[in-house]
């Protein structure tokens, strides 16, 4: 089939490279003249495995362009994929979505079905659908669809060629024939259904996995006040197919583009509809605190960060991508700046993405060791393959102060026993070395040898 793709973002760019994959031609759409250059020297302008590799197996059967009136004039199907961000009242902002459809009605001249894959608040596709009818040029049918994605960054690529379910809202046969034979090549189960059902999928979907991840966060800061262990609850918790053991995995908060984002937007649907959906509040509540959690922990240790070295390690929303859309590390890192810290950052992918938000006030390190070498404080902010390896008896040897707070636990209980650093994680015990520099007696108070050391502002 021909297929035109607007917005070439991870959800569009990925979508584009996997339906190209499976037999279609395939014409990805962007505005960001740079973005298109960068594609069609076969990059992608996001950091996402597998996504150039398939854009350079499948170059005869995909294009990139800004031109979007000669992609959508003859194409059988097009995807809208284009963002969707939040607005300052917490709704979703469908500015791009609704430009995108003024430009395909404007653009089309045969019959096509439109395809709704940016995430979009309930009844956003009855919209669409008469934006398209009022901006028709020629005399064609254009059937809007609703067809969410659900992938996850840093394995996209994998989540759409084997997608979990393929979830499609059609209000005509014609629709749900021409979508069936999209997908003629995914092995998934087609789930049909109307448009605003299939909205609502994706909202319930991700707001549950908010949920989910909310719950446990706040199981796991009752573990800290009780002495039990997050992680042996959450497995023990997981092993009942009811429950089901992923997304329980206790830290600092979530973070990303979508549950942030689509937690506040059905919250704000909610409430245009005279409605409360009370567990989203909460979750979105938790999800605030949560995230200052180890900022928290740390007032144990110093009054004030004025002049103390912090290292920082990991700095993305979550490993394996470079995205840093509502990460932890940005409401945390400015508290630290603000408060006058010297902070070392190291983070295998994210960094250059960072050095846009903080050129020349964070100092990036190439390793883990730089960063921690003479640090007052550790603090571990994204679980990364490269940090979760890492050789635990170098924070003691390596840090001024050896306390490592660690947001998203990367290190076994025992393993850090006995490494001579003070260990604490999200949901379970603090570990204080026999050999530990640092050993806090008293909240309020890092005790060195035998000198009380209050660090207080100068
Ligand atoms: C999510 C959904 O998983 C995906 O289906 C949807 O289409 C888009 O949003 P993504 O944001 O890429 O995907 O990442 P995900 O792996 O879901 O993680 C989101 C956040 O939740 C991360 O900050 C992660 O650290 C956090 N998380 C996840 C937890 O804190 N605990 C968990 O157990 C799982």
């Amino acid at each position: 089939m021909r297929i035109a793709i607007a917005g070439t973002g991870y959800v569009g760019l990925v979508t584009g490279v996997c339906l190209a994959e499976k037999g279609h031609n395939v014409v990805c759409v962007d505005t960001d003249e740079n973005k298109i250059a960068w594609l069609n020297l076969g990059r992608s302008p996001v950091f996402e495995e597998g996504v150039e590799e398939l854009i350079a197996k499948n170059r005869d059967r995909l294009t990139f362009t800004t031109d979007y009136r000669a992609a959508y004039k003859n194409s059988e199907v097009t995807i809208i994929a284009v963002g969707t961000p939040e607005k300052k009242d917490g709704s979703a902002n469908l500015s791009y979505v609704f430009q995108a459809a003024i430009q395909i009605a404007k653009s089309i001249e045969r019959d096509t079905v439109i395809v709704i894959k940016s995430t979009v608040p309930i009844g956003t596709g009855d919209k669409i659908a008469k934006i398209v009818n009022d901006n028709l040029c020629h005399r064609v049918n254009a059937e809007v669809t609703a067809n969410p994605e659900f992938l996850s960054q840093g394995t996209a690529v994998k989540n759409t060629l084997n997608a979990s379910r393929i979830v499609v809202g059609v209000e005509s046969e014609e629709a749900e024939r021409v979508l069936r034979e999209v997908y003629r090549g995914f092995d998934q189960e087609m789930i049909l259904t109307d448009r605003k059902s299939a909205e609502m999928i994706k909202y319930a979907s991700n707001d549950f996995l908010a949920l989910k991840i909310s719950y446990i966060n706040e199981i796991a800061n009752l573990c800290e006040l009780v002495d039990a262990n997050i992680n042996d609850v959450a497995y023990g918790m997981g092993l009942d197919p009811r429950i089901g053991g992923s997304f329980l995995q206790a830290g600092i908060g979530y973070g990303g583009s979508c549950f942030p984002k689509d937690t506040k937007a059905l919250h704000w649907l909610a409430n245009f509809h005279d409605y409360e959906i009370k567990t989203i509040k909460a979750a979105i509540e938790v999800n605030e605190n949560q995230k200052l959690k180890l900022i928290k922990k740390s007032q144990k240790y110093y009054d004030s960060f004025y002049g103390l070295n912090v290292a920082v390690l990991g700095l993305t929303f979550k490993p394996n991508t470079d995205d840093l859309r509502d990460a932890p590390s940005l409401q945390n890192i400015p508290i630290l700046l603000d408060d006058g810290a010297h902070v070392k950052a190291f983070d295998p992918i994210g960094e250059p993405n960072y050095r846009k938000v903080f050129p020349t006030e964070v100092e990036y390190c190439e390793s883990i060791e730089e960063t921690i070498t003479d640090a007052d404080i550790c603090f571990i902010f994204t679980e990364w393959g490269v940090i979760k390896q890492f050789d635990v008896s170098k924070f003691a040897q390596l840090m001024k102060n050896p306390i490592v707070l660690d947001g998203r636990n990367c290190y076994d209980l025992n393993q850090m026993k006995g490494q001579g650093v003070v260990y604490e994680s999200i949901g379970r015990r603090t570990i204080v070395g026999k050999a530990a520099h640092a050993e806090f007696l008293h909240p309020g108070k890092l005790v060195r040898g035998s000198v009380v050391y209050t660090h207080k502002r100068a």
